[in-house]
């Protein structure tokens, strides 16, 4: 398979959906949002919010319950009809868009931008990261700021496996991983099974540090870039257990 298509592959992340969104991860969230907002210094009442690549929306719902007007992208179809029935069965407003992070803008219009559970970093070609970059801060008020959370190189390197075995919620995954490239790509091939049907997927992620982000992000026109490693904004150093981004238009 061409590494350039894999994350337009609707029927991988629909069968990916149980393992990305599993029940450990989605009570996290709440959590994640409430200490996000407590790091950003606050956030505006009403404040006009985009979740890019919300996935099934579990930010966009929490962000929606704090009293923001949520706006959630993504390019996933049944991703997007999942958050929307939830959306409505919790009775929060939220408008959800099918879209590509690459040609996703809307000049000016968010005081909010998040991208977060490592939804960055899926092209072939680096400068469709930068453009990435380019339309979330074209997208973004005067003074609006952009939130990131990704799992960075270096958090990769020290917690590298080969191969992992995982087994939960009735989904057997083998993965195993390859660095690519001189440390600049992430190849995962998991083996998925399932109600006696197995299934290879597999996923390309651009691996980035620290300092490479925060570059790409003063080259998008950003200032005011910090790194964190988690949502609480304990230094990104070598207890790291993600990178969390925070930077201003
Ligand atoms: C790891 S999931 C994270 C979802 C969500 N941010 C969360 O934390 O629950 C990555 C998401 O990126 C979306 N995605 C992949 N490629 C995309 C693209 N080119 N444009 C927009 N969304 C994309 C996928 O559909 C998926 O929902």
């Amino acid at each position: 398979m061409e590494a350039t298509s894999w994350y337009t592959r609707e029927e991988d992340w629909v069968l990916k959906r149980s393992i990305i969104f599993n029940k450990n991860l989605v009570r996290l969230t709440f959590m994640e949002v409430d200490r996000l907002i407590r790091l950003l210094g606050g956030v505006k009442e009403g404040a006009r919010v985009l979740d890019l690549c919300c996935g099934i929306g579990r930010h966009s719902m929490e962000l929606a319950r704090h009293g923001f007007q949520v706006t959630g992208v993504d390019i996933t179809q049944p991703y997007l009809d999942t958050a929307e029935k939830n959306a409505a069965k919790q009775g929060l407003n939220i408008e959800f868009v099918q879209g590509d992070m690459r040609s996703f803008v809307r000049p000016g219009s968010f005081d909010l931008v998040v991208n977060l559970c490592t939804s960055f970093g899926y092209f072939d070609d680096v400068e469709d990261d930068l453009e990435v970059l380019k339309n979330i801060y074209t997208s973004l008020a005067a003074g609006g700021k952009f939130a990131m959370e990704i799992l960075g190189k270096e958090v990769i390197a020290a917690t590298f496996k080969k191969i992992e075995e995982l087994e939960f919620e009735g989904y057997r995954v083998v993965a195993e991983s390859r660095i690519l490239s001189d440390w600049s790509r992430l190849e995962c091939k998991r083996r998925v099974y399932h109600d006696g049907v197995e299934k290879e997927i597999v996923a390309y992620h651009r691996l980035y540090s620290a300092v490479e982000l925060k570059s790409h992000l003063a080259a998008a026109g950003f200032r005011n870039i910090k790194v964190y490693g988690d949502f609480g904004g304990s230094p990104y150093d070598n207890n790291a257990k993600s990178m969390v981004l925070l930077a201003e238009k």
